[in-house]
Formats: C-alpha cells, sequence, structure tokens
C-alpha cells in the first residue's frame, strides 16, 4: 500500500495506473475509519482495480464552534483498516497544500443543499463540494463511493458531478450499522454510554416508520409525529429535523409515495448525528 501526501505525486501515480489501462476506484473520508468506511471500500474494490482511499479532515466544511479541533484522528489504525481491506493508495493530503493562503475558489450546488443539514449548517455543503472536487481532479478516479447513511451528500455529489460534467460515475453504499442497529460514524467515539444508549432511538424510530409505512401509513405528518415523540423520550435528544422527503429532488412530500427518504438529524447530548431510512 502506498501512502501519498502531495498531489504531484498523487496525480502521478493515478496516470500511471491509467497508462497500464487500469480501473481507479475512489473513497474520499475524513479518517477515523470503520466498519462502514471499510464497506465502501470493499465496494470500490470490487469495482475497479485498484483503490484510493483519501483522508483529509476538511477545513471548510465544518462551521464556526462545529467540531473540526476535535474531530477524532488515528493515522496509524487507519492505515491497518485500509490495508485489510485492499486500499492500494492512501492519500493524505495537508490542509495547506489543498488551502494555501490567499485560496478563494468554492463549488457550491444551490437546490439540493439548501434544505436538511444545508440549512442547520450552512456552507457545509459547499465545503463538502469544493474539497470532493477538488479530490476528484487531483485522484481522477473512474468511479467514487459515497455511503447513504449522508444521503444529501450523495445527492449533492451526484448533482455536481451531472452539472459539471464530470466523467466519474457516483455509486452509493448502503448504510452500516452496529449489532444493536446504532449507524456507525466516526461522531459516536464522542458519546458517552448513557448518551449511546438514548441515540438507539434515532434507529428504532426509523425502523418503526418504516414498519408504520408497509403497514399503509401514507401521511408524512403522522410518521414524522411518530419519530419526534420516540425521540423526545430521552432527555439527551435533541431534534433539529425529522424530514420526509422525495428521494431524488429532496423535497418535502405531501403524501408517501415511494422513492423518499426519512431523514433525521438530531443532537445527543453535544454530538450531531444523523440517520435515514430510503423507502424504495
Ligand atoms: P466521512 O464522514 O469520513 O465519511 C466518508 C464516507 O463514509 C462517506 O461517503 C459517508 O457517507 C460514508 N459513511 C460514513 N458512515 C457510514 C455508515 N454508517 N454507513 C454507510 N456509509 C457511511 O463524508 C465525509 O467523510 C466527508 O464529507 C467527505 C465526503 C470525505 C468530504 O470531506
Amino acid at each position: 500500500m502506498d501512502f501519498i501526501e502531495d498531489t504531484p505525486t498523487m496525480r502521478l501515480k493515478s496516470r500511471s495506473l491509467k497508462a497500464e489501462c487500469k480501473k481507479i476506484g475512489f473513497v474520499p473520508t475524513m479518517g477515523y475509519l470503520h466498519e462502514a468506511h471499510a464497506s465502501l471500500i470493499r465496494e470500490a474494490k470490487k469495482r475497479a482495480d485498484a483503490v484510493v482511499l483519501s483522508i483529509f479532515v476538511n477545513p471548510t466544511q465544518f462551521g464556526p464552534g462545529e467540531d473540526l479541533d476535535r474531530y477524532p484522528r488515528d493515522l496509524e489504525r487507519d492505515m491497518k483498516i485500509a490495508g485489510e481491506n485492499g486500499v492500494d493508495i492512501i492519500f493524505h493530503p495537508k490542509s495547506e497544500e489543498m488551502y494555501p493562503e490567499g485560496y478563494s475558489t468554492y463549488v457550491t450546488e444551490e437546490t439540493l443543499s439548501r434544505g436538511l443539514c444545508g440549512r442547520s449548517r450552512p456552507g457545509h455543503f459547499r465545503g463538502v463540494a469544493t474539497v470532493v472536487l477538488k479530490l476528484f481532479n487531483i485522484v481522477e478516479p473512474d468511479i467514487a463511493v459515497f455511503g447513504e447513511k449522508d444521503y444529501q451528500q450523495l445527492m449533492v455529489i451526484n448533482k455536481m458531478v451531472s452539472d459539471l460534467n464530470l466523467d466519474i460515475e457516483i455509486v452509493g453504499s448502503p448504510i452500516v450499522r452496529d449489532k444493536d442497529g446504532l449507524a456507525l460514524s466516526s461522531r459516536n467515539e464522542y458519546l458517552t454510554e448513557e448518551e449511546r444508549r438514548q441515540a438507539l432511538a434515532i434507529s428504532s424510530s426509523l425502523v418503526e416508520a418504516r414498519e408504520a409505512i408497509a403497514a399503509g401509513e401514507r401521511s408524512p405528518r403522522k410518521i414524522r409525529e411518530m419519530i419526534s415523540k420516540d425521540l423526545l423520550l430521552h432527555k439527551d435528544i435533541r431534534i433539529e429535523y425529522v424530514e420526509i422527503i422525495d428521494a431524488r429532488t429532496l423535497a418535502h412530500v405531501k403524501e408517501i409515495t415511494p422513492p423518499v427518504v426519512i431523514a433525521v438529524a438530531a443532537f445527543v447530548g453535544k454530538t450531531r448525528l444523523i440517520d435515514n431510512a430510503i423507502i424504495k
């Protein structure tokens, strides 16, 4: 496994793989890898000849007062997990190289990024789209894999790729959960034992909602109330949003007609978690 920290070397490596007609699969991450990242790596491995994994805690997608400074990092462990899952190249750029002094160009998707996390985290998707486009330009992948846990992110990237005519196939990969249902996230690290127990209400309320829809419930209001009621039973949970949206446009639906997504964002103590259920 190669470990690359600068852009020219990464580009050279990608170009030489291409010269050998190798298909490049790319998995962008902010590190502190867990089993969900590993599943994206394996998905990329299935679809490509060489897998590049980027590890970069991207400052431009964090708002003031968010957790940029305390975002968990463990490069040694990340390298071990990457190696075990078949990563060929780790790209670990430096912030000074990605955003040198005077950096002033950003990518803004103007429709899908507006609601949900875009509303509560202004500028977040601008930071995500910017860094992902930069990484795409450096790595030049044929395919790139993103998790469905960050459903809005996946849709924004898809839209950017289509709007900006990028020749990259975007692959969505299903949510990976712990045995008890909690969606894996690097941020779960912040939870106390008690908070983690309460956080389970997020995934369990989504399961209940899915069951209610399967049993015929079509009112978004009723489903939202059901989930909110569940979450509010827990003293450390503060709901940011519970929304039922069209899976393609991310617009609110008046009636539940699949494909829709039930998307939840909530603080558990000081930790912000998101989860969703895609109803196909
Ligand atoms: P990060 O939070 O490290 O996530 C990297 C990738 O792993 C994303 O595509 C995310 O959707 C996926 N992922 C995380 N938890 C998951 C889970 N439980 N199930 C399935 N997929 C999961 O998302 C980012 O980093 C950044 O915004 C990034 C795209 C790297 C840009 O900086």
